[in-house]
């Protein structure tokens, strides 16, 4: 192991390692507190800054960018070493990918809570951050690429061809949704206006999920999924057809987010019809990765973090059979604008990219300190907390939602609204209490990670302190 450490860069994967986990618990508690919010509306305390509309968007960028991103850096980096035998082209690039992205987070926290943004769902940094995300991305993507140029092997891997389209489609559509006319260095505006705004949104929207949140995961999943359970991935001319399917198909959803809107209504049916033809890679892909442990399932007895990320699989094929249902216009007209969409969502986000970044992580932790986890039962109980939080978040959102949807669709006898909208809100209670305590639950787990993983940290240094003062 000590000449595996030498033999590659591993100095910024464990930066990125520590720093995913801290972003996840403090990005899930940022949601917590916002859910509560929606429960407990006081909780506002009438501070502009931590109001519900602020916090939103903080959480989102926590959660997405600075853990989802923080967590894509450092399985991409690690990965695509160990697969092609190599070094990562540059050290210094990578370095200066880390500070460039902490620094992005830095501005974030600052602007998001004095209001500070473009109004653009999961693209509301203003423009000089905006630039600052495009060049960490071209160096993190460069150095990725130039590594695979340099390997070893003969063949790609599969999980870099996840992780490359991820890096080409987010490139340009970071950069082309974010094309805006600054008018001074807090504020610019969209080149894009009306209808086409729209569409460049959800293009952008979509395939910020597609291909960052699915493909560069799957990216994960085909990786470290096969090295955990220690087998081969169980088809790789499947994974390579879920690859390219995949990559062909969702580049024409992003209508399916604007059924009965401004757009041309072809869009939508284009949109819808394209999702659903996705269960077919998606759910190939899912039983490709857990039929990886077909003969072997006995592992899941005692291997907790092969549990991450087996049942992040589980999740994967429930979000992306929930996806196309909702895309069907019929869905759409009773789940759009209700919380049903925030449960899809979060059986995507929880289920799925935070399941398997956690199992990742595990994995490299280990294998990067070269060392057991510091305890066995607390990465138990965390998979219990994630799962049991995640299962209470999207059952309370999916009462919720069809609660919600059909509420406002009531008419009586006389064609006037059976409910009004206030009346409507006040059913939610229940719901918006039960997911906030779900997600305490949930970000109680990912505390818990951070713990562990730090007392890990700290018994391997301690013990390679102890060994070098022993053989000093
Ligand atoms: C403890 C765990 C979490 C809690 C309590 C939580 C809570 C929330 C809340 C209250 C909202 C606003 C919903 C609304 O507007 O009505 C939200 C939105 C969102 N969260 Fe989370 N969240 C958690 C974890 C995560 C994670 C780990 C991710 C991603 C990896 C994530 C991604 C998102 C996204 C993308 C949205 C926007 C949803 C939409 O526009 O429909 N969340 N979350
Ligand atoms: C085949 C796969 C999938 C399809 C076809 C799909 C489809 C959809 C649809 C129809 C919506 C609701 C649009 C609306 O009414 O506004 C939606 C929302 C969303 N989905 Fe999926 N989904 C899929 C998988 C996933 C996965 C795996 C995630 C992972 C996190 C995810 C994350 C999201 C997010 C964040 C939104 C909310 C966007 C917003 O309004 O802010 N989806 N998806």
């Amino acid at each position: 192991m000590e000449a595996t450490q030498e033999k590659y860069d591993f100095g910024v994967v464990k930066a990125f390692c520590i720093m995913s986990v801290v972003y996840l618990a403090v990005g899930t508690l940022i949601g917590v507190y916002a859910a509560s919010e929606l429960a407990w509306p006081f909780l506002n305390f009438d501070i502009a800054e931590i109001t519900f509309a602020r916090l939103r968007v903080l959480h989102t960028n926590a959660v997405i960018f600075a853990f989802g991103g923080s967590a894509l850096m450092a399985t991409a980096f690690y990965s695509v070493q160990r697969t092609c035998g190599v070094r990562l082209w540059s050290n210094k690039m990578a370095w200066a990918t880390f500070i460039g992205w902490n620094t992005v987070i830095v501005a974030a926290i600052i602007t998001i809570p004095l209001g500070i943004t473009q109004g653009k769902e999961y693209a509301e940094l203003e423009w000089p951050i905006d630039i600052l995300i495009a060049i960490c991305w071209l160096m993190y993507s460069f150095n990725f690429a130039l590594t695979i140029a340099n390997r070893k092997t003969s063949h790609i891997y599969v999980s870099n061809w996840f992780f490359l389209a991820m890096m080409i489609m987010i490139t340009y559509l970071h950069v082309v949704n974010s094309l805006a006319i600054p008018v001074s260095l807090f504020k610019s505006y969209s080149i894009f206006s009306g209808v086409q705004d729209a569409m460049i949104q959800w293009w952008w929207g979509h395939n910020a999920v597609g291909f960052y949140l699915t493909g560069g995961f799957l990216g994960i999943m085909y990786y470290f999924v096969p090295k955990q359970a220690n087998r081969p991935v169980f088809s790789y001319r499947l994974s390579v057809l879920h690859f390219w399917v995949l990559s062909f198909g969702y580049v024409w959803l992003g209508a399916h987010h604007l059924q009965y809107t401004a757009l041309p209504d072809w869009t939508g049916s284009l949109g819808a019809a394209v999702s659903l033809a996705m269960i077919i890679p998606s759910w190939g892909g899912a039983l490709n990765g857990m039929m990886t442990l077909s003969g072997a399932w006995d592992k899941l007895r005692d291997d907790y973090i092969l549990r991450f990320l087996i049942m992040s699989l589980a999740f994967y094929a429930m979000s992306t059979f929930e996806g196309p249902v909702m895309a069907a216009k019929t869905v759409n007209a009773l789940s759009h604008y209700t919380d049903w969409t925030v449960g899809h969502v979060h059986s995507g986000a929880l289920g799925w990219v935070a399941m398997v970044a956690a199992g990742a992580i595990y994995h490299m932790i280990t294998r990067l300190w070269n060392t057991e986890m510091y305890s066995n039962k607390l990465v138990n109980m965390h998979f219990w907390m994630f799962t049991l939080g995640a299962v209470i978040y999207i059952t309370s959102m999916w009462v919720s939602g069809i609660m919600q949807g059909l509420m406002w669709r009531d008419y009586d006898e006389f064609g006037t609204l059976t409910y009004t909208f206030a009346e409507s809100v006040a059913a939610m209670h229940p719901y918006y209490a039960m997911r906030a305590i779900g997600g305490a639950i949930f970000s109680g787990g990912a505390w818990i990670m951070l713990y562990n993983v730090v007392m890990t940290i700290r018994m391997a240094n301690a013990r390679s302190a102890a060994g070098a003062a022993a053989t000093a």
